[in-house]
């Protein structure tokens, strides 16, 4: 029987003996798999962590403010958060390939992180400096990275980055390796993380950048981030009388992509000429292969009025129903 309660123990004794009085960074992402390292690493060896948040710009609607509020608020954890959308957003300035856009991404994460990394080293009074990097690789990462790269292998790198504890000098420190995801979970909810967190959808590393089809500008992330808040808001409150579950959690992965297109519509006595989003809620077991989601019509309804009632700038909202394959999950 595998006991929560002295898993934890275990493993806190096991990073414990491994650090020692050392230091350790850790890229919090605000996915589940850094949080749930972040967690456990901090219960272990506290303020010996300091954990950096990359704030690309291309995060959900309060993001940033969530992250800081759990990890630096409740937890009391050393979080630097790094501001860095202005750089992200001049280097995907007329950038309209999306496997570009993803390379751009990972490598600005990559040096962002490195940077800050440095400033840690160079700041420490003890002079001894961070000696590990921490990052929360699960088991199906392990084997993943082992095979043939896939697109999510190959990208999932900017998050659980290879070669960059050598190129750090650090030593690495992953206490979620032997973990599958829902064990993972379980961890977190035990060691205090909200069950919300902890059971959210997958989010790409490259976040908003590939859900804003073609060249990604502030402007459209800052439309995007509210029309995907309202839509998620609506999931999590519409509960579907058969099952007892909210259609959040009747579904694996769902989002709104923003489209740089316009196109016409009323309102008022006015004419409107504004951009179109479309809403992707998709089932799957191993995201290889996924339904789209039969969403009730009356929810798609409320999130529909909602969207163009509460969000100016956009005046359109479609519904995919593309299964992959053929069609992916997400659009780009
Ligand atoms: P697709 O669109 O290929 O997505 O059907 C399958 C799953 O992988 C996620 N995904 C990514 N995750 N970086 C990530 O960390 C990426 O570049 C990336 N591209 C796709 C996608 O959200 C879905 O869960």
């Amino acid at each position: 029987d595998w006991i929560m309660g002295d898993y934890i123990e275990e493993a806190v004794a096991r990073i414990r003996e491994q650090v020692g009085d050392e230091e350790v960074i850790l890229g919090l992402s605000g996915g589940v798999d850094s949080s749930v390292a972040a967690a456990l690493i901090h219960r272990a060896i506290g303020d010996q962590l300091t954990c950096v948040f990359v704030d690309h710009g291309l995060l959900r609607l309060n993001e940033g403010r969530m992250v800081m509020e759990m990890f630096a608020g409740r937890l009391h954890a050393k979080v630097v958060h790094v501001e860095a959308a202005e750089q992200f957003m001049g280097h995907l300035q007329g950038v309209t390939d999306p496997e570009q856009k993803r390379k751009i991404i990972g490598r600005e994460f990559v040096e962002v992180f490195k940077a800050e990394a440095a400033k840690l080293k160079a700041a420490d009074a003890s002079a001894k400096g961070a000696k590990w990097l921490a990052q929360g690789t699960i088991y199906p990462d392990v084997v993943e990275s082992g095979g043939t790269q896939t697109k999510k292998a190959t990208i999932k790198s900017h998050h659980n980055v290879g070669g960059l504890p050598e190129q750090l000098g650090l030593k690495l420190l992953e206490p979620l390796r032997e973990l599958f995801k829902d064990e993972v979970r379980e961890l977190g909810v035990a060691l205090g993380l909200p069950h919300d967190m902890v059971y959210r959808h997958p989010f790409p590393g490259p976040g908003l950048g590939v859900r804003i089809l073609g060249e990604v500008k502030a402007e459209f992330a800052a439309l995007l981030q509210r029309a995907d808040h309202i839509f998620i808001e609506e999931l999590r409150k519409t509960v579907d009388e058969a099952t007892g579950k909210t259609w959040y959690d009747l579904t694996s992965q769902a989002f709104t992509v923003f489209l740089p297109v316009k196109s016409v519509g009323v309102m008022g006595d006015g004419r409107t000429y504004d951009y179109v989003v479309a809403l992707r809620a998709v089932q799957t077991s191993d995201f290889m292969t996924a339904d789209w989601a039969e969403l009730p019509y009356s929810l798609l309804k409320r999130v529909s009025s909602r969207i163009i009632n509460e969000v100016r700038g956009i005046n359109r909202v479609t519904y995919d129903v593309s299964s992959k394959p053929p069609a992916t999950i997400e659009w780009e």
